[in-house]
Formats: structure tokens, sequence, C-alpha cells
């Protein structure tokens, strides 16, 4: 088994990125896949790992990108770092201090080793996953061509307003350049629509004038879309998914139709 390394990624802040990692995480894990998160967000918030409960990791990716810089072998480490939520997925807890690794790697003059320590890093637990999903930050920098370097596919989240989208573009020419270098199977998955406001009529047609742009670009855009609704909101504080918050909710039952719809057209 090797698995699939998916990135949740949009370098604008609070465009659902967290939280389709972990809806999607609960919803493989609830289907019988074995699933590994990771906070990759380097921004000083690492809100999956809050989010999943754990705030003062023993260990984090912190200690697994800093042993991997030094071509250590992370095997060991792994094993000590990897924790389990209730909810059937592993997890990989990040910390404030990734901020201080990403400025490591861009200070580093090592054009190639500085862009796979992430890659490297996890590189020993392939085998034991079907699917790694990868939370980015909101940002574009070193951190983030690591983790474009380290996956196989990237799923961009935005929401159906203002300036959410502003970003693609740069984050698409990442792409590219991460294409182009270390990574040429590297696949833009989708544009996923989270947060849509069914009420208002602002965010309905903004959804389907970003639908047709992106699909006349040539980016898949997932039918599925991911309804706002405030329990989304309140699963947080709980260190829940959505899944479990309010497993018969309507983003629930969004997230569970997303990863139908990405698993029915995997080869
Ligand atoms: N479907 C939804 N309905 C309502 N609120 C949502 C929904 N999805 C996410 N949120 C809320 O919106 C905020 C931003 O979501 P999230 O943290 O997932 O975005 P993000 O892209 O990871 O943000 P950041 O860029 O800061 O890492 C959070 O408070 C979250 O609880
Ligand atoms: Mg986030």
């Amino acid at each position: 088994m090797m698995s699939k390394v998916i990135a949740i990624c949009n370098q604008k802040g609070g465009v659902g990125k967290t939280t389709t990692a972990i809806a999607m995480g609960a919803v493989l894990a609830e289907l019988g896949k074995k699933v590994l998160l990771i906070d990759v967000d380097d921004s000083g918030n690492p809100s999956l790992s809050i989010n999943l409960g754990t705030e003062e990791p023993e260990r984090s990716l912190v200690d697994l990108m800093l042993t991997s810089y030094m071509d250590r072998d992370t095997t060991s480490l792994l094993e000590e770092t990897i924790l389990h939520h209730g909810e059937g997925m592993d997890y990989i807890p990040a910390e404030n201090r990734l901020g201080g690794i990403s400025e490591i790697l861009s200070a580093s003059q090592d054009e190639a080793k500085k862009r796979t320590v992430l890659k490297r890093a996890i590189a020993p637990i392939r085998e034991r996953y079907e699917y790694i999903l990868l939370d980015a930050a909101p940002t574009l920098n070193m951190m983030s061509i690591n983790l474009l370097t380290a996956a196989d596919e990237i799923i961009i989240t935005t929401q159906p307003q203002g300036a959410a989208e502003d970003g693609i573009p740069a984050l698409v020419s990442s792409v590219a350049q991460v294409r182009q270098n270390l990574n040429p199977d590297l696949c833009i998955k989708g544009l996923l629509i989270t947060m849509l406001d069914r009420r208002t009529n602002y965010n309905k047609e903004k959804a389907s004038t970003m639908e047709r742009a992106y699909s006349d670009l040539g980016m898949r855009v997932f039918s599925t879309r991911i309804p706002r609704a405030i329990t989304a909101e309140s699963c947080m504080e709980q260190h829940q998914s959505i899944l479990k918050f309010d497993p018969k909710g309507k983003v629930a039952a969004a997230y569970r139709d997303l990863v139908n719809e990405y698993l029915s057209e995997e080869a």
C-alpha cells in the first residue's frame, strides 16, 4: 500500500482548509481507511492540532522537520510523534515554533534539499496509510513549497466571496514551478467551494461564476459545495470533527458527498 498524499491549500486565511482536512479525514476513517492528518500550518496558528485536542505536543512536526533537515532517519521519531484521535484518524501535530523551521529552510543554500525536507520526513510512514492529508498555512513560502513537493494532489478550498480566490493564480504558478523541479506528477485535484450561504444571492451567484471561470481555465471544480453552518464552528471547541459533532447535519452530509465524489473518480 502506498498512500495518497493530499494537500489542502489556499494562501488566503479562513477559507475552510483545516475544517476540510479534519472532515475529510473523519469521513475516510469512517469508511475504514487508514488516515493520517499532518498540521503543516507554520503561521503560528496550529489550528488542526488545537482542534484535534493537542495544544502543546511533546513531539511535533518541528522535531521531524529538523531531523529530516539534518539528513537523519525519522522512523523512530515518527513513532513518538504520531497521535491518535478518537474518531479513527492519526495525526502529526504542529506548534508555533514551526515558523522558525520555515525560516531555516528559506535561508538554506541547498536548493533541492530544502524543498524535500517534509517529503523525506514522512517517507517512512507512506506505506502505513491509505490517505495522508496535509493542512496548509495561509501563506506561500518555503514550507508551502515543501508541502507541494511532498503531495500527490492538492485540493484548493475557497469561499464564494470577496478576496478568497485572489491567491489562486499564485498558488497555481507555485504548483507549476514544483512540477518542473521536483514533483512532476503533482496534480490539482480540484477547487472546493466552502461556507456557501445558500440564503444569499450574492453567495450563490459568486459560486456559479467561480465554477464557470475555473472550469473554463481547465480546473476541475467539485460539484459538492460545503454549506455554511454555525455547527461547523462549534465543533472545534469540542475537539471533534463536524462528522462527530453534528453527524446528521448538512455540513457532515456535504463532506460525505465530497469524499464520495473524490473516491468515485480515483483511479
Ligand atoms: N462550513 C462552514 N460553516 C461555517 N463555518 C465554517 C465552515 N467551515 C469552516 N468554518 C469556520 O470558519 C473559520 C475558518 O475555517 P478554517 O479554520 O477551516 O479555515 P482555514 O482556511 O484553515 O484558516 P487558516 O487560513 O487561518 O488556517 C473557522 O472558525 C471555522 O470554524
Ligand atoms: Mg487552517
